[in-house]
């Protein structure tokens, strides 16, 4: 596509706020807390927070710089910023993993809709602990609910999606994240105020570096990627609808910190009130889905008016997040169809939607009546999220930085991050440097590290 007839985002704060919308999502707030709580908790909490800090803004800049640059899609981009080589590879994989990330995340995005309906009918009332875990077990281990929750999820990130970049994107993001961090912030001080809840803060806080393995890293590293929404072209895509005054490396920061805040806040949600209830801090995937219901119902049981009103306030919050991250990841693939293979942007979506529709319905059955069917140990829903998040994400970083550091030309490099020339950045040169070195080898480190070939730790 030409320059002059692509789209952009409106205003410098619907920029961050739809950056910030595709990285704040389920990664924060369903992944995060399951991936700390399996890891021992606080040591991964510091490496995960090196890992956003020293890998994840830098690369976020190189992949600003890449989409601004090129104005395409994912894949275009590299054609057009390196053409006849083979780096459209990074990028062709960039959509490859973003599909398959929609596909697992779509069901677990379903699951929010179906706690939209238990909150609004008052289903949490006076249930024990074990009444929501063996609730949500059936749930999730059950055929159709889930999987029409998940079509139906798809079905309306597709709308959005056909309505176009800024009135669908950027509006919506504009009112749900501030009022999706408000929320998280009083039901963060609840948590922490509940019998036992000290516990769970110790958790957090303390750091047991005994438990710290290769896979611990790879853990974090992944995790980082994930919900940075980094290493897949995501970013870039947006990156590509910025205006030429935005401010990269400070976009990249505000979206660093909003991710990282909501991360944290709502790690300090989860763990009191997982250990408040006694609930393991590994119980995985449903952790999310069982110790919240308990925070409304213990903390605010006295108030039922209160606790009715907060839980389908949360409830719709969080699909609303993981909302405006399904629609970054359907942009990504969207985008890429409707450039590259010429086809209408209804048409590319509704390719995107219906692939996304069979493979998730398979993610879904594979946590039920599918169980028994494993590929190297996991299950279907597991198997996609490990690849994108533990190998496809911080691969796709390890290339980017390698790209920005190595391949582009110095010049435009320096160009694209100080607009030009009229911003002074003082932070060029470590953005420089990490890209260059420390991104490609610390990344290249971690993962020969968990293979086993070089034994750290
Ligand atoms: N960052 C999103 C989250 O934390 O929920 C998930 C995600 C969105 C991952 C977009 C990757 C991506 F490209």
């Amino acid at each position: 596509m030409n320059k002059d007839n692509r789209v952009n985002f409106g205003s410098k704060l619907g920029v961050i706020l739809a950056s910030a919308g595709s990285a704040v999502g389920l990664g924060n707030i369903w992944r995060f807390p399951y991936e700390a709580g399996n890891n021992g908790g606080a040591a991964f909490i510091l490496i995960y927070l090196g890992c956003v800090l020293i890998l994840g803004m830098p690369i976020m800049v190189g992949e600003f710089i890449i989409g601004r640059r090129s104005r395409a899609n994912t894949a275009g981009a590299y054609q057009k910023l390196a053409p006849g080589t083979q780096w459209k590879w990074v990028g062709r994989l960039g959509v490859l993993a973003g599909f398959l990330i929609l596909s697992y995340y779509s069901v677990v995005a379903g699951w929010t809709l179906e706690f939209v309906g238990e909150a609004a009918t008052n289903s949490f009332v006076g249930k024990t602990a074990t009444d929501f875990i063996d609730t949500f077990n059936a749930f999730t281990g059950s055929a159709w609910r889930p999987m029409f929750w998940a079509i139906l999820f798809l079905l309306i990130t597709h709308f959005i999606i056909t309505k176009g970049v800024e009135k669908g994107i950027e509006r919506s993001s504009k009112i749900m994240m501030p009022a999706l961090f408000v929320l998280l912030l009083v039901l963060a001080v609840c948590s922490v105020s509940l019998p036992g809840a000290g516990e769970g803060i110790r958790f957090l806080l303390k750091p047991d570096f005994s438990k710290v393995t290769a896979s611990v890293f790879l853990s974090a590293m992944g995790q980082a990627f994930f919900s940075l929404s980094l290493g897949m072209g995501c970013l870039c895509t947006y990156a590509s609808y910025f205006k030429k005054d935005t401010h990269l490396a400070k976009t990249a920061f505000s979206v660093g910190i909003i991710d990282t805040g909501v991360a944290i806040l709502a790690g300090f949600i989860i763990f009191p009130a997982a250990f408040s209830v006694g609930i393991q801090p590994d119980a995985g995937s449903s952790l999310v889905f069982i110790t919240l219901p308990n925070v409304f119902q213990q903390a605010f049981g006295g108030v039922p008016l209160l606790a009715y009103l907060l839980s389908v306030l949360f409830y719709v919050l969080l699909a609303i997040a993981a909302l405006t991250s399904t629609i970054s990841l359907h942009e990504v693939c969207t985008a890429y169809l409707h450039e590259e293979f010429k086809l209408t942007r209804n048409r590319a979506a509704t390719l995107v939607t219906g692939g996304c529709m069979v493979l998730g319905v398979l993610c879904s059955l594979s946590l039920g009546v599918g169980k028994g069917y494993t590929l190297f140990g996991l299950t279907l829903f597991d198997l996609f999220d490990y690849v994108t998040a533990k190998i496809m994400l911080p691969g796709g970083g390890m290339f980017i930085s390698i790209f920005v550091g190595w391949y582009l030309d110095k010049r435009l490099v320096k160009d694209e991050i100080t607009n030009g020339g009229t911003l002074r950045v003082r932070i060029y040169k470590p953005i420089v440097f990490v890209l260059k070195y420390v991104a490609p080898i610390g990344i290249f480190f971690i993962f020969i590290n968990e293979i086993g070939l070089l034994k750290m730790f």
